[in-house]
């Protein structure tokens, strides 16, 4: 790293901070035992927002929880002002690219315009570092060879890039010409713990541990590049404290495989942990019809947040899948809570009613 430290933040508002890679973020940057400011997460618990992922820090007096729309300027702006925030850090999003193709208005709605609205209350406030965290599906789908890179082209492809893309360029807007200070991160697929199980990776392990036929749109030869999401959490750390204002970096996991190769991992990592046979889950893999417009392949060249704030992804593939695993295994419990529904119940019992 460069050595200087370019920003202490000492009141994050973080948006989206019940969801996957938003509490990952929250969950990383409390565990940080010379973290001495404070942290407001304001997520609205949409269908995909858990307050069982931050259950962890719940009680930690540096964390507050507030339920809450990004669209909301008046809200945000009170939290802006009451905390008197320095750093907005904005994961808040409808994420699922299925969704988008299925139903687009939400994702205008959360993506686009709520990320405008923040953008309005971070100016009126002046003093705030916002940033923004985004996805590599903004730059849309390479051929066999090539990564993107900070200044590839942006050609989005699916309502939800489209509305990411649309996102990014509010703030890159922002920057411009309001001189807003802006950091943005473009990050490629991430797994761990806690991500809802509409996504591959795991809707797979529930599948493989159920029995149940796992899903692969097409031939299953689009690759995608993962990087387990704590090495996000840290990334976008390391960006929001030392990255240069106005920059955008690329995150990547160096963990290029095709879906179908993913699957194949997560085989072998289920039958080592559970015991089952190797064939008999073999026989699951599914074929079906593809996703509209699906984006081929992404890769990321993220050289630049490596040689800018020496970064790099800490957890191979490998380690990280198993581990995954293993949490899926050991979170039965919230596993069904989530697929069911039943996790609202817990929110209405653990929170609602303090
Ligand atoms: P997620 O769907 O798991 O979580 C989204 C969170 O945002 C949920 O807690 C939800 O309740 C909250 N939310 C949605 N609409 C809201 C609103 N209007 N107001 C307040 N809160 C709202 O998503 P994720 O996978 O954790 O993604 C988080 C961010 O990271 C997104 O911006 C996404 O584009 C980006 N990203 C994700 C990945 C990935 O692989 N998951 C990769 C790159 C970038
Ligand atoms: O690249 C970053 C993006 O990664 C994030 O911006 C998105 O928020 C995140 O959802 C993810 O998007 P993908 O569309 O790549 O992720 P998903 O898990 O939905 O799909 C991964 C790949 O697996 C993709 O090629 C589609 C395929 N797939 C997915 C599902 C759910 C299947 O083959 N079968 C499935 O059932």
């Amino acid at each position: 790293m460069s050595g200087r430290v370019v920003r202490e933040p000492r009141s994050l508002l973080v948006t989206g901070g019940a969801g996957f890679v938003g509490s990952a973020f929250v969950r990383y940057l409390l565990g940080q035992a010379d973290f001495r400011g404070t942290l407001v997460n304001l997520d609205l618990l949409t269908y995909a927002g858990n307050l069982e992922n931050v259950a962890a820090v719940a009680d930690d007096p540096r964390y507050k929880f507030v339920r809450g729309d990004i669209a909301d300027g008046e809200l945000v702006g009170r939290l802006v002002r009451e905390h008197e925030v320095d750093t907005i850090v904005h994961f808040a999003a409808e994420s699922h690219v299925d969704r988008s193709i299925v139903a687009p208005s939400a994702f205008i709605e959360t993506n686009v315009v709520g990320t405008f609205r923040l953008l309005e209350v971070a100016r009126a406030a002046k003093s705030v570092h916002f940033h923004h965290v985004s996805t590599d599906e903004v730059f849309g789908s390479l051929g066999p060879t090539g990564a993107f890179r900070e200044d590839t082209p942006y050609r989005p492809n699916s309502p939800y890039s489209a509305s990411k893309a649309a996102s990014d360029h509010l703030v890159r807007a922002y920057a411009h010409t309001y001189a807003l200070p802006i950091t943005l991160s473009n990050c490629s697929n991430n797994y761990g713990p806690y991500q809802f199980p509409e996504k591959l990776i795991p809707l797979m392990i529930m599948n493989l541990v159920e029995d149940k036929p796992l899903p692969i749109y097409g031939d299953g030869l689009n690759v995608r590049d993962w990087l387990y999401v704590d090495d996000h959490a840290e990334a976008v750390w390391r960006i929001v404290r030392s990255g240069r204002a106005g920059e955008t970096y690329n995150v990547g996991g160096e963990g290029e495989r095709t879906n179908l190769e993913i699957v194949r991992l997560l085989i072998d990592c289920v039958a080592a942990e559970t015991g089952k046979a190797r064939s008999a889950l073999e026989s699951l893999v599914t074929f079906v019809r593809d996703r509209p417009g699906h984006d081929r392949r992404y890769a990321i060249d993220f050289s630049k947040i490596q040689q800018e704030l020496a970064w790099s992804p800490r957890r191979d593939l490998a380690s990280g899948l198993r581990e995954t695993v293993r949490f899926y295994l050991d979170h039965r419990g919230w596993l069904e809570r989530v697929r069911t529904g039943a996790y609202r119940d817990w929110l209405r019992e653990n929170y609602e009613q303090r």
